[in-house]
């Protein structure tokens, strides 16, 4: 059986954390990309150090890190994390077209390469880059996802564990719409814990002062690290991906989709319930939502049709 191969786009903060989670589980071997001008030598380092970690982190794939392309080639999935992260107090709109002209090029350049790949993209504002990377990589929109709603429902279940004192893993809840602090919508009458709907459990104001925190969740990690942005949820978030698609999981993730319909809304990158498996997408889900969360997906999908609409080529 031919091993499995995974390319991180960008070998920051983000992808280097990726990079670790991923070659630790050993089910892939992972090529680091960048580019010397931005990274400098970062990327043949964190590959080297990494790959002495395996005798004792006990993983035998390979991780490796390349200036150019032909590694990268066959890759089974590619992960774009490229692009200027958010700088504490910036927003992730401003990133706009800077990084929509590096999203392009890269994923251009990687889709030659590995032409049946699944593309995962973090680079922000998320929701517009997904729309540059379907468009670049000429893919169907069940291969060309957004990374988002993974990372703010991780933070809307931990923040609500918290405050129950249970593992976030037994909180089930979804943060679904736009990958930005006004725009997502973590929809909280269909949240359970332990089975139970979260708005049995706590009174509105507490309920809804999670929810706040939760949307602000990445300024808040900006305003601590002061000079970057969170990348250990980020990658833990986006590696569960990977694994789904190339386990064939079928794990039930929020990610950011190219809507085709779902909650009448049409060509628009935004998040939803998704099935993810071989092949990327293999089936997307709809929650049921009050009145107050459908109004606010649909606009967040105008939000970023919006933004879509301000990128110059
Ligand atoms: C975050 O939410 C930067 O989008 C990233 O942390």
């Amino acid at each position: 059986m031919a091993r499995k191969k995974v390319t991180i786009i960008g070998a920051g903060m983000t992808g280097g954390a990726m990079a670790q989670r991923l070659i630790e589980l050993d089910i892939c071997d992972v090529v680091l990309q960048d580019d010397p001008q931005f990274a400098g030598t970062m990327h043949h380092g964190k590959a080297l150090d990494e790959s002495q970690a395996g005798p004792w982190s006990g993983y035998s794939m390979q991780i490796s890190a390349t200036d150019g392309w032909d590694e990268t080639a066959n890759s089974d999935v590619v992960v774009v994390t490229a692009g200027a992260p958010r700088k504490p107090g910036m927003s992730r709109e401003e990133l706009l077209n800077n990084n929509a002209a590096i999203v392009r090029a890269k994923v251009a350049e990687a889709v030659k390469h590995s032409p049946n790949a699944v593309i995962i993209v973090l680079s922000n504002p998320m929701d517009a880059m997904c729309h540059v990377a379907l468009k670049a990589s000429g893919f169907p929109r069940e291969r060309v996802i957004g990374q988002g709603g993974m990372l703010d429902s991780a933070r809307y279940r931990y923040f609500v564990s918290a405050e129950l004192g249970v593992s976030p893993q037994d909180v089930h809840g979804y943060v679904i719409g736009g990958h930005t602090d006004t725009t997502m919508v973590p929809v909280v009458s269909q949240t359970r814990v332990g089975g139970v709907p979260l708005t049995d459990l706590l009174p509105k104001e507490k309920v809804d002062a999670l929810v706040a925190r939760a949307m602000r969740g990445g300024a808040e990690i900006g305003e601590l690290y002061k000079t970057g942005s969170a990348y250990f949820a980020p990658s833990a978030a986006t590696i569960a991906m990977v694994e789904s698609v190339l386990l064939d999981q079928r794990r039930l993730m929020p990610c950011s989709v190219l809507h085709q319909g779902e909650y009448g809304i049409q060509d628009v990158y935004s998040g939803t319930v998704c099935q993810l498996g071989e092949g990327g997408i293999q089936r997307t889900f709809e929650l049921r939502l009050d009145d107050d969360e459908k109004a606010r997906v649909v606009d967040a999908a105008n939000k970023t049709k919006e933004l879509v609409a301000l990128i110059t080529e």
